[in-house]
């Protein structure tokens, strides 16, 4: 199905009892409401989404505001708006410290405006602690839901628009994936297409199999309907999303492989470039590298996460590849693709790390030479088995690694970059420049930034660009 009028829905019936239309028969009533609301104010109401974490979440939050659109809330920007919603993450515990400490701010905000109400949702709230935590000493928010029943906002927005009560509503799991509510977008020429929900991986230190639930794939049909929509509305980018895409389709009937499907999507025409987020390195197939090298519009780009170059390290974090591994799946992509930049994700100070574990990452890093890397320190996240575990590190002593692994991905990062300094590439012109508003900013195929003259008319174009001078990890270009 399409999606539906929201003025052809007859209120007088009791709600759909099937999706999505149950949700669009609660917009329809939602929208009565916030109508009756913005009368009873003044003014229509306003609505903010601000979103913490992955891109996962702020295609999420995307979809909330989709739905906030169609009821009729004016979206804005800034958080002194009738309804302000967090959408949040919980990977590493300094996320949610910034959660508690900005709703310190959003209660002075709601003193001020009697109406302004309050949600949460997202990964924390899949933590009965964090609930607890806010049933007692977070009265004012007004609505708490959780990742799995996302689907159900205008629901439960009708909830609480009912209730002078906080309402929450958080299910453990689902297998149930709603299709066809209505997005969003942040920009018009590209966009995140979910092809996956959760994860099975149980990497040691990880929470988010805990609150993002069990890997559940969309169908091959569902998602390239949707892209093709997308591109029929100015869509050139898709980035397709999932915890580890390269177990895509596994559980679906008949199987189908992430190859498979990008195979599927590459054909679409009118689609320019295709980016997708995150592999993880012990189900990437030759299948997939073969796949990438033969396509025009698969962009030359892996994110591979190593987490550790230590192989007992890998063990223990439960991540099913050795550092040998690794170098092999880098060198085989390398060889396919000559030009492609491998990025990665490295925890520093998991328990038990010594300096030997360490220096093997070191080591690893070195070898590869990252395009970038995202470098964490290891944080304790209660429920995992990482957690129990009694030999954490140090702070001086992660804090010494963690910038001796910085100082490396820098250097390699920049001498990376600085040899395609004089060469001319192909950018996706995304924003003005938020600095200087007689530059435009862009991204080439391989994700790197670029900076160069120009203005709004060029946003959502592709342009070629001479990259005239390497700053580290952007350029400053002339348009060819
Ligand atoms: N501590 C630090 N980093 C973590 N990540 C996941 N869990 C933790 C944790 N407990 C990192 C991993 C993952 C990225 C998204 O976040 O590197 O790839
Ligand atoms: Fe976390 Fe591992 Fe799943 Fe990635 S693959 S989300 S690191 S458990």
């Amino acid at each position: 199905m399409e999606f539906m009028n929201l003025d052809e829905i007859d209120l007088s019936l009791s709600a759909p009892t099937e999706e999505p239309m149950r949700q669009y028969y609660y917009m329809a009533l939602a929208k009565k409401k916030v109508a009756e609301l913005s009368r009873q104010v003044g003014h229509t109401l306003t609505a903010c989404v601000t979103t913490f974490g992955c891109q996962m979440n702020a295609r999420d939050s995307e979809k909330l505001q989709g739905i906030l659109k169609q009821v009729g809330y004016e979206l804005v920007d800034h958080e002194e708006a009738d309804f302000v919603i967090y959408n949040t993450c919980t990977v590493r515990e300094n996320a949610n410290n910034k959660v508690y400490g900005r709703l310190g701010y959003l209660h002075s905000q709601k003193d001020k405006n009697p109406h302004m109400m309050i949600a949460l949702c997202g990964c924390m709230m899949q933590e009965p602690e964090v609930v607890e935590k806010l049933q007692e000493s977070y009265r004012f928010v007004d609505l708490i839901f959780g990742t799995h029943n996302l689907y159900k906002f205008a629901e439960l927005l009708c909830d609480s628009l009912d209730s002078d009560r906080m309402v929450i509503d958080i299910w453990k799991d689902t297998d149930l994936i709603v299709e066809n509510l209505p997005v969003e977008r942040k920009y018009a020429f590209k966009s995140g297409v979910n092809i996956m929900f959760g994860c099975n991986n149980f990497c040691s230190y990880c929470i988010v199999p805990y609150v993002r639930g069990r890997e559940r794939s969309r169908k091959p049909q569902e998602i390239l309907r949707e892209i093709e929509r997308l591109v029929a509305d100015g869509v050139k980018e898709v980035m397709l999303l999932g915890q580890n895409v390269n177990s895509y389709g596994k559980n679906l009937d008949p199987q189908v492989s992430f190859a498979e499907l990008l195979q599927e999507v590459d054909k679409i025409p009118g689609l320019e470039r295709i980016r997708f987020m995150t592999s993880h390195p012990k189900d990437l197939s030759d299948e997939l590298i073969a796949v990438m090298a033969s396509s025009k519009k698969i962009c030359h780009h892996m994110h591979l996460p190593l987490q550790t170059g230590s192989n007992r390290l890998l063990q223990e974090m439960n991540r099913h590849y050795t550092r040998e591994h690794y170098l092999e799946l880098v060198e085989k992509l390398r060889r396919a693709i000559p030009d492609i930049a491998i990025t990665t994700d490295i925890i520093v100070g998991y328990p038990g790390e010594t300096e030997e574990d360490f220096l093997d990452t070191m080591d690893v890093v070195e070898k590869v030479g990252y395009d970038s890397a995202f470098t964490f320190i290891y944080s304790k996240r209660t429920g995992t088995p990482a957690a129990k575990k009694e030999d954490q590190i140090p702070e001086d002593v992660v804090k010494d690694r963690f910038d001796r692994l910085l100082e490396v991905v820098r250097r390699d990062g920049q001498k990376r970059a600085e040899s395609y300094t004089g060469s001319v590439q192909r950018v996706l012109i995304e924003q003005m420049n938020e600095q200087d508003e007689a530059l435009v900013t862009g991204r080439m195929d391989n994700n790197s930034v670029v900076h160069l003259p120009g203005d709004a008319s060029m946003i959502g174009t592709f342009v070629d660009v001479k990259l005239v001078e390497c700053k580290g990890f952007y350029y400053i270009g002339q348009r060819v």
